[in-house]
Formats: structure tokens, sequence, C-alpha cells
């Protein structure tokens, strides 16, 4: 008894370790049972973290394999991505899919939108439209008996839902001119309002520019290596073949800076080629959604008027396509523009548009976000940063990686130089719930990956699960490194020495229990427990009553423990899911006060991951033994 240390000091990775290893997975196990027939599934994101409370979601195998409760849609383009790593008409895939294919979605990192997330002021004007409603009878006196009849009934008005938006938003159309140019005179912002049309996301406009253009093939920008796959598909759903010379094309795109290689062209080569390439009569399309990214004189360095007009006058046509869904980080509420090459070209395009494709929402998102001065600063500053910290992290651990791309994008794209290794990046995305994007899907690029940039706290979880991966696979057959507790880091509060008598108890201990602990640890190879579990702020054992008996048997008056935040939504007693409810936490604490003690093991606590799923509290000792070894 006197070498047993709890939990923490902590021997190398030998069998003490499998063996602690194996008591949590026990407990998991045990959980897992009594968890499996709860259905319910909670919407779980980072941002909805404080509001999320008592959702219970053990992830079940099937889920994790994406099948169960999954709609045809949602599963369209993991299947398309497996089955025939590429894209055709109509089965395009997007990263953005790949979010329904995880239990509870931690971070995405497979779309490229900005990782500031949605701009709060945005979402504050989106949600003020739709809090307007009314359900008054106006007293304007007619028929009483009709005026009784309708006080009863609940009459709702709320504008922005009932009403169709107005055919043009003179707001909207001038706040994004001068977005565009910010230094320009009233008469180039006049010039940029009246060549604009919006579409239900830049992807509604890039399917309406090729079934406007003038018939005949397509061609695809040769200045990279691949780029965004919809221009190819919205020109063959439109009926056009691929040319293989530019000359031969009516229709060009170019996607630039491109997504997803993060090659970027600078504007004076941009024009440089099209001047020299284009023919006559044909539609260059420049998409430059990705350009926001490129810092405050972003619009100094894309396709510039000046430039468009003069080669409208050669009678080639430069539509440019942006997408507002990545910079202010708003995909599901999709909006996006075309800037025609004129007034008149823009009238054509949205004479074959549908009419309202752009509903109310995102029109007064964008309002919103496009004011938000503060929003691009950030933009600008931390992209960079937080970005230049996952490719460190990342060479870290494979310095044969090749990363790619300019350093303001969102992304980086990732060559590992081999299929395999692509594949279980990506397979261990998904396991962690943070799933990137594999362009094997897509983009047939089977040993690349694409990795939007994500705040370090957040890719944390990810480089966690690579860090994880890349040991196993260095150490085969060796014990994996413990439970790891995917915990958010404000539930536990840190590792303490504490003395045994300065802890309340909450609960009496079986003696039979302790008798078969003690036998267990008399056949432990290496004397280790785990480190009890302390309610940092009353000293009240949440978990380990029995081990603490064991640490006062040994003559162990000090012992290291697990300090956590006891009144953190993620920490639960008895879920009504897994023990019969009836015991709260208020009530453990003054039991434990007052010494008034609850009968043994009557109390179970688990903690929620950041994933969802909730586990014995005990998966929080190994975890700082691990980290702390
Ligand atoms: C370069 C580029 N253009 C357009 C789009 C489509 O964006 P939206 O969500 O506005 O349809 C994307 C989406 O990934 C993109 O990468």
């Amino acid at each position: 008894m006197q070498a047993m240390v709890p939990g923490i000091s902590l021997s190398r990775f030998g069998s003490s370790r499998l063996a602690r290893h194996n008591i949590v997975r026990q407990a998991l196990r045990a959980s897992e049972q009594r968890a499996g027939n709860v259905g319910a599934c909670h919407s779980f994101t980072k941002r909805t973290y404080g509001s999320f409370r008592k959702g219970f979601l053990p992830v079940t195998t099937e889920r994790k394999n994406g099948v169960e409760g999954l709609g045809s849609h949602q599963i369209r383009g993991a299947q398309a991505s497996a089955q025939t790593g590429g894209s055709g008409p109509g089965t395009e895939t997007h990263g953005g899919d790949d979010i329904h294919r995880v239990g509870q979605l931690v971070c995405d990192f497979s779309v490229t939108t900005n990782a500031l997330g949605p701009v709060p002021s945005a979402v504050e004007a989106t949600r003020s439209i739709l809090a307007s409603e009314d359900n008054w009878v106006s007293n304007r006196g007619g028929d009483v008996k009709a005026i009784l009849d309708e006080d009863e009934t609940h009459v709702m008005s709320a504008a922005a839902i009932e009403h169709y938006p107005q055919r043009e938003d003179k707001e909207l159309t001038r706040l994004v001119a001068e977005f565009f140019r910010p230094d320009g005179d009233a008469a180039t912002v006049a010039d940029v309002e009246a060549s604009l049309i919006f579409g239900n996301g830049a992807s509604e406009l890039i399917d309406l520019l090729p079934r406007s253009a003038p018939q005949g093939p397509y061609y695809v920008s040769p200045l990279t290596k691949t780029q965004y796959k919809e221009y190819e598909r919205a020109c063959e759903v439109s009926g056009r073949q691929r040319a293989e010379k530019v000359e031969d094309a009516s229709v060009v795109a170019i996607v630039n800076p491109t997504n997803p290689t993060g090659d970027f062209v600078e504007r004076l080569e941009m024009e440089n080629w099209i001047s020299a390439n284009a023919v006559p009569g044909s539609w260059i399309i420049v998409d430059e959604s990705m350009l926001f990214w490129a810092g405050p004189d972003w619009h100094k360095r894309g396709v510039s008027r000046e430039f468009v007009q003069r080669m409208q006058k050669r009678d080639i046509h430069i539509y440019l396509v942006y997408s507002w869904t990545k910079i202010f980080s708003c995909t599901g509420l999709r909006i996006g523009s075309v800037i025609a090459p004129t007034p008149a070209a823009m009238q054509e395009l949205q004479a074959k548009q549908v009419p309202w494709s752009v509903s109310v929402l995102p029109r007064t998102y964008l309002k919103a976000a496009l004011q938000h001065k503060e929003y691009l600063e950030k933009t600008w500053r931390l992209t960079p940063q937080w970005r230049e910290n996952m490719i460190t992290k990342l060479k870290r651990l494979h310095p044969d990686w090749q990363f790619l791309g300019q350093p303001w994008t969102s992304w980086v794209w990732i060559d590992t130089g081999n299929e395999a290794v692509a594949k279980a990046v990506y397979e261990a995305s998904l396991e962690c719930s943070c799933p990137v994007r594999h362009a094997a899907a897509g983009y047939n690029l089977p040993t690349i990956v694409r990795i939007a940039v994500r705040r370090p706290y957040d890719f944390a979880v990810l480089y966690q699960a690579l860090l994880r991966q890349e040991y196993a696979s260095n150490n085969p057959g060796r014990a994996p490194l413990g439970t790891y507790a995917d915990v958010h880091p404000s539930v536990v509060e840190g590792v303490e020495l504490v003395h045994i008598d300065d802890l309340y108890r909450h609960e009496k201990v079986l003696t039979d229990r302790e008798g078969k602990l003690n036998d267990y640890v008399k056949d432990l190879p290496l004397l280790t427990l785990p480190a009890i579990i302390v309610d940092a702020r009353h000293k009240v054992v949440i978990d380990g009553h029995h081990r603490l008996e064991l640490f006062r048997q040994g003559g162990m008056t000090i012992v290291p423990a697990v300090f956590v935040n006891y009144e953190h939504d993620d920490i639960v007693v008895n879920p009504p899911e897994v023990e019969d409810g009836g015991v709260t936490k208020d009530m453990v604490i003054k039991k434990a006060i007052n010494g008034d003690l609850l009968a043994p093991k009557s109390t179970q606590h688990m903690v929620r991951s950041r994933g969802g799923s909730l586990m014995p509290i005990i998966v929080l000792a190994p975890q700082i033994a691990e980290i702390r070894s």
C-alpha cells in the first residue's frame, strides 16, 4: 500500500496504465449500455454550448458511420465521395456535407468560411426582423360579432415572413457597391450599383451565368491545378462541352484566389492573361469570393472596373462573382453577388433569374455585416495567425507534408503525398467530429486534404486526434493513451494536492466494496489508482469515496485530486437517462457539508464531452494523468 500513487505521478506507458484504462473502459461500457436506449439527438456546436443542458447523446456506431438518421440528401455527398472519388453533373460533393456524417459536430474544418463565425451584429439584426410580430385587433368598429370572433383567433403578423421581399433592395445594393468601391466617387459607386445582381448564394449565379451566356464550349482556368468545381457542373448542365483551348470557348471560368488550391494571381497578371487569351464574344467569369481575406487593400487586387470596361469594348464580357457566405460565415442563409460588365448585361441576367431568390433574412444579415467594420479587421489580423498556428503544429507532426496557399486564405491545402495518409486524416477528423475536406471527393486528388482555418481552441481538438493517430501508427500494438476525455476546458480547474481531512464526503462507503478494491489493488503490477474528483469550490468529493478510503488506510494523507467546476452544466449527477433522478448537485453539496451522508453509491456523476457524449466522471482523472505525465 505504501507505494500507491493516486493516478497522477504515473509510470511510463506500462501495464498499470493499461489496467487503469481498463477500469475506465469498463465504466464507459456500462454507461453506454445504460445510455443505449436514449435516442434524442441534440444539435450541438461550440457556439451553443452555454444553452446546451440536459441532452444526453451517446454517439452510436451507426451514427458515427453516418447512417442513422440521415436523409438521402445528407449521405449523398459522402457516398459519392467514397464511391466515385469525383464529381459529375448533379453529384458535386462539398465539404459542408460531412458535418452531417458526424454524431455531434465539434467544429467544421471542411468549409472555407470565416473562422470568426457569423457576424454578431448581423445575427442580431436578422433575429430582430423575426421578432416583429403583432397580434392586435384594431378598434375600427364594424360588425361586433365579427370582431368578437376575431378576438378568439390568434392572428399573427410578422412582416419579414409573410410578405414578399422588395424586388430591388436599394439599401443593400448601395451598401454592397460602397463596399466594393470604398474610395470611389458617386459615379463609380452608382455604376457598380447598376451592375449588381444578387443570388441565393453565389451558387445560384454560378448556375445562372452559363445558362445565359452565348452557346459554345467552356474552358476552365489553366492558372491553377484545380478549382471550385461548380463552374464545370453548371456549364455541363447547361449543355456545354469542355474545350481544350481557350480560343474555342464561349465561357471561361476562373476562380481567383483559387479555392481549393489557394493559388492567387495578382490583378495585373490576371488582366494580362485575359487580355491575351480571351476571344471576342466570350464571357469570362472570374470568381473572387476569397479575395476579401487578402487584407484592407483587397479591392485593389482583383480585376478592375476599368479593365472590365476596356474589355467590353473588345466584345469580351467579364462577370465578377462574389460569395458572401464564406467571408461572413453564413452558408445557411445563402447570398452572393455578380458584378456584370454593364447595367444592361445585369438586366439581361436578371430577366433569366427566378424572382425573389434572395429572401429577406440574408439581405438583412448582409447589410449589417457590411457595416461591421471591426469584423473584417479582425479577420485580416487573426486568420493568418491562426493559419500559421495550425501549420506550425502540423509540420511538427508531418515535416514531409506540403502546405499550400496564400498565408491569408481561410484554409490550408495540404498535400500529404500519400493517399492512405490523407484518407486516415479525413477519417480521424470525422471520428473527432471535426470534419476536414478530403480532396479525393470532388477533386479526385486523393493525397490532399483541405483544412479550414479555425481558432486554436477548436484546432486543438483536431490536432489531438491527429497526434493520437500518429502515436498509434508509430506504436502498433501499444495500448492507447487511456481515455481521452475531450471536455470543455472550463470543466476542470486543475490538479492539486489536498489533505484528505480537508475533504467532505457526500456518500457512505460500502465496506465490502472496499474489500474488493483492496483485492483489485493487490493485483495491480504497479500500484496506481485514478485520482479522486473534487468540487473545487466546496472541497466535496464528487467521485472516489472508496479510493479515498484506500488512501487513508494506506497512510496517505496528502493526495493529488482533480478539481472540477462542479457547477458546470457539463457535469451532471444521476441523469435521468442513467439513474433514477431525485438527487441534485445542490443536495450533494448540502449533505456533504452537513455530514448527512447519502447511502453508498447513491450518486453517479457524469461529464459531457465536447462532442456531446456523457461519460463517467472518472474519465477526467486519466485525462489529467496522461497530459501531465
Ligand atoms: C470560390 C467559390 N465560389 C462560390 C462558392 C459558392 O458559395 P455560396 O455559398 O455563396 O453559394 C464557393 C463555395 O465554396 C466557393 O468556394
